[in-house]
């Protein structure tokens, strides 16, 4: 029986709290941790957990913790995940990584030292429509891509950046090209490999109570000349969030559409029916993922540590996404054209680097310790087929 803490109490705890327990002869929630211990409390309540509740993590470091969940926000992912790993536990920990490169290279050092699992939630990856177009993808009935398109676009409205640790480079880490788009790269990364070359801008056009971007448009360059384009938004009414990607036989896209376009005698384009059928059956043959979401991910976690296999989503894979998106902040905050991979002597490798370089859009006004609702929605992946 693998025994589970939770570390931070917040929105996104009970995703995680709900996948463990659909798993209920695997593992055991055994310890709740919050700087605040009545939010720790209330989800053990809610729960019914018999759970111990703390106020300090490191209390319960060395305590025979098998698997922590790490859910609180980025600026200590890297300093609780370390001295977890340290303490001889696996970490899930919430993405984005860390706020820096460094942190995540800090990380993954204490993941290898200790032996220890080290995996980093995006899980929207395993979502039917996502899975499903890297399976399509894979199977090069598409063709190379020749163009990708990714719409990572949210809404959240004035208020959203007045919680506490929300809205500033020191402990958000950044806007939405961070902490939004994050599953869409990371998506994006699984199914392309990284990009070479990035351009960028950004902006804050809606939420004057942030210093960080709420909308960022990206460019990208892969090492075979092919092109793509990334939007961060949290300014988008509707979330219409999509990978539509351009193969040399066909359009794929999540959510899911095929179109295939042959050439006639002069150029222009007629429907390649044929193909377009070859592809969709293909597509209606995948099955259905037995979970989605945070649950899939802690199945794939629970049964690497049973079996000893790979985690889907690991730490050298958390640390790409950040490198994509430091990357976008280069480029969005110099004017530059940046060139990948980001060296550790470059100014966005560490989160001083980044402070010290980005733009600071406005000031930070309300800040508000918790919010009473604490529902939250994590992508509009989440109820498309
Ligand atoms: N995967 C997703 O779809 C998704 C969705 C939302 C949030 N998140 C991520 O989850 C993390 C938490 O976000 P949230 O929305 O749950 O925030 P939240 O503020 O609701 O919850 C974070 C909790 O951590 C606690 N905390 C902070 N510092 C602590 C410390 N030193 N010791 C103990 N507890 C501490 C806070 O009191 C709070 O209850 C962030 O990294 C965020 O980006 C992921």
């Amino acid at each position: 029986m693998i025994k589970v803490a939770i570390i931070g109490a917040g929105a996104i705890s009970s995703a995680h709290i709900e996948g463990y327990l659909q798993f209920k002869e695997r593992c055991r929630i055994v310890a709740l941790c919050d700087l605040y211990p009545e939010k720790a409390e209330a989800k053990r309540e809610q729960y019914g957990l018999d759970a111990k509740v703390v106020k300090d993590y490191k209390e319960l470091l060395g305590d025979g913790i098998d698997l922590v969940s790490v859910c609180m926000p980025p600026f200590v992912h890297a300093p609780v995940t370390i001295d977890f790993l340290n303490a001889g536990s696996h970490v899930i920990v919430e993405k984005p990584m860390a706020a820096s490169l460094e942190e995540c290279d800090a990380m993954i050092a204490a993941a290898e030292r200790s032996g220890k699992v080290l995996s980093v939630i995006a899980q929207n990856r395993f979502r039917n429509p996502v899975m499903k177009l890297k399976s399509v993808l894979d199977s090069g009935l598409a063709g190379n891509i020749l163009h990708a398109q990714v719409d990572s676009f949210w809404w959240r409205g004035h208020c959203y950046y007045d919680l506490w640790w929300r809205g500033t480079w020191e402990k958000e880490g950044g806007g939405p090209t961070l902490n939004h788009a994050v599953h869409h790269m990371d998506a994006m990364l699984w199914m392309l490999g990284q990009p070479s070359e990035i351009q960028a801008i950004m902006s804050n056009v809606a939420h004057d109570n942030a210093e960080v971007e709420d909308l960022s448009i990206a460019m990208l360059r892969y090492p075979n000349g092919s092109l793509g384009q990334i939007t961060s938004s949290v300014v988008h009414h509707g979330e219409e969030q999509q990978f539509i990607f351009q193969g040399q036989n066909a359009r794929i896209s999540a959510p899911w559409k095929v179109t295939a376009s042959v050439s006639r005698p002069n150029g222009f384009p007629e429907r390649n029916e044929e193909l377009e059928e070859q592809i969709q059956d293909l597509y209606n043959k995948l099955p259905d993922l037995p979970y989605e979401g945070h649950t899939a991910q802690i199945d794939n976690v629970l049964g690497a540590l049973e079996t000893g296999t790979p985690v889907l989503i690991d730490g050298a894979s958390g640390r790409s996404t950040l490198e994509l998106i430091m990357s976008i902040y280069k480029s969005a905050s110099t004017g530059i054209k940046v060139q990948l991979p980001l060296q550790p002597d470059d100014p966005f490798y560490t989160q001083e680097g980044v402070k010290a370089n980005v733009p600071y859009f406005y000031q930070k006004g309300e800040s508000v310790e918790n919010f009473s609702d604490q529902s939250i929605t994590t992508g509009s992946f989440a109820d498309k087929k």
